[in-house]
């Protein structure tokens, strides 16, 4: 088992993570985001209770792809009691951190009190990171929201309950969990928790490109920023990052590269997950990856409607030839 002190560089040393988002941060996906810059990243949100109920889908979530760089898995309940359960079971797979979700609006996980209606309970958040922090030598992160409303805005009270429990950094995304993921991101509540706390604080919300990046690092005075929305079908945002950090400027990613990406996405969906579920899986990047090409209507029915890998890879070259006739064209 890793010992608490190996990790704490991590959160010194990072500029820029994948975010945990349910659907989206599997393994594939991140390593996408590895291979261009991310720092770290977070599975999605693994539930406690299905974790020590041995879930076979749960403890699927843990698994990891080789040549990963650092993942933390995120856990979500409402009793510290299975959460220190859970993260002892999660130890045991060595991933470089454990995440406490306070923040998910989700009906499904409010009901249970979990996600963001910890936010509205904080004797409880304090027990659940105290007793998770006791259960494991790994570092233990927490995630959390501006609070439950604007009427109940705590953010401020949730980061020192945080930090006093010995957890080693907290990410915020400052929206109120009646906001959902509506409005814009308030990053002046960064830079206040930011301000307030003796430990690391992950900036997140909006961050759709390089430009935003480095505003958001000015605005909050944070070292580390997450993105989840903004690499959505683009996870070379880590790499314009990372070059905007050298002062450089990241050419534009041409629609060729932006399908080989694709494809490989595809590739290590299907070695993930199987030809049936890796395909299935795959029809919501499309849109994300094609967006704004030109035309692109027809070919987004074609592969989201496909069956098989060599259909779908048909079409991708289809595509490919498709683009260079229309560039060409239009030189
Ligand atoms: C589809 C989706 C799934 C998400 N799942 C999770 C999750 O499992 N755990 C979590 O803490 N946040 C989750 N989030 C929130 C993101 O981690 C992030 O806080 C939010 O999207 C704001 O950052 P962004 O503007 O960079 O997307 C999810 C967001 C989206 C859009």
């Amino acid at each position: 088992m890793m010992a608490r002190g190996d990790q704490t560089n991590l959160f010194e040393d990072a500029r820029v993570c994948f975010a945990p988002m349910a659907g989206y941060s599997d393994a594939p996906a991140r390593l996408l985001c590895f291979e261009f810059g991310a720092d770290f990243a977070y599975t999605e949100m693994v539930s406690a209770e299905g974790l020590v109920r041995r879930g076979e889908k749960t403890i699927c979530l843990l698994e990891r792809m080789d040549g990963e760089g650092p993942v933390g898995v995120q856990l979500f309940g409402a009793d510290a009691g299975v959460l220190a359960e859970a993260a002892a079971i999660v130890t045991g797979t060595s991933p470089a951190f454990i995440d406490l979700n306070f923040g998910c609006p989700v009906k499904k996980v409010i009901r249970r009190n979990g996600g963001a209606a910890i936010m509205r309970d904080l004797g409880l958040m304090g027990r659940i990171c105290r007793a998770v922090v006791r259960s494991t030598d790994l570092p233990v992160t927490a995630k959390i929201r501006s609070g439950w409303s604007p009427a109940e805005e705590n953010f401020m009270e949730a980061g020192r309950v945080i930090q006093d429990a010995g957890v080693a950094a907290v990410a915020i995304h400052p929206r109120f969990r009646t906001q959902g993921f509506s409005g814009v991101a308030n990053w002046e509540h960064i830079a206040r928790l930011r301000a307030g706390l003796s430990i690391p604080v992950i900036a997140n919300g909006d961050v759709q490109d390089a430009t935003d990046y480095l505003a958001m690092v000015q605005t909050t005075g944070c070292r580390i920023v997450m993105i989840g929305r903004g690499a959505y079908g683009r996870p070379w945002i880590f790499k314009e990052i990372k070059d905007a950090l050298d002062g450089r400027i990241s050419g534009r990613v041409g629609i060729g590269s932006r399908i080989d990406v694709l494809e490989r996405h595809l590739r290590m969906e299907v070695e993930w997950k199987g030809e049936r579920l890796g395909t299935v899986e795959m029809r919501k990047h499309y849109g994300w990856y094609l967006k704004g090409m030109p035309g692109i209507k027809r070919y987004r029915r074609e592969l989201t409607s496909a069956g098989s890998l060599e259909e779908l890879v048909r079409i991708l070259v289809e595509l490919r030839e498709g683009f260079d006739g229309t560039w060409k064209k239009l030189a």
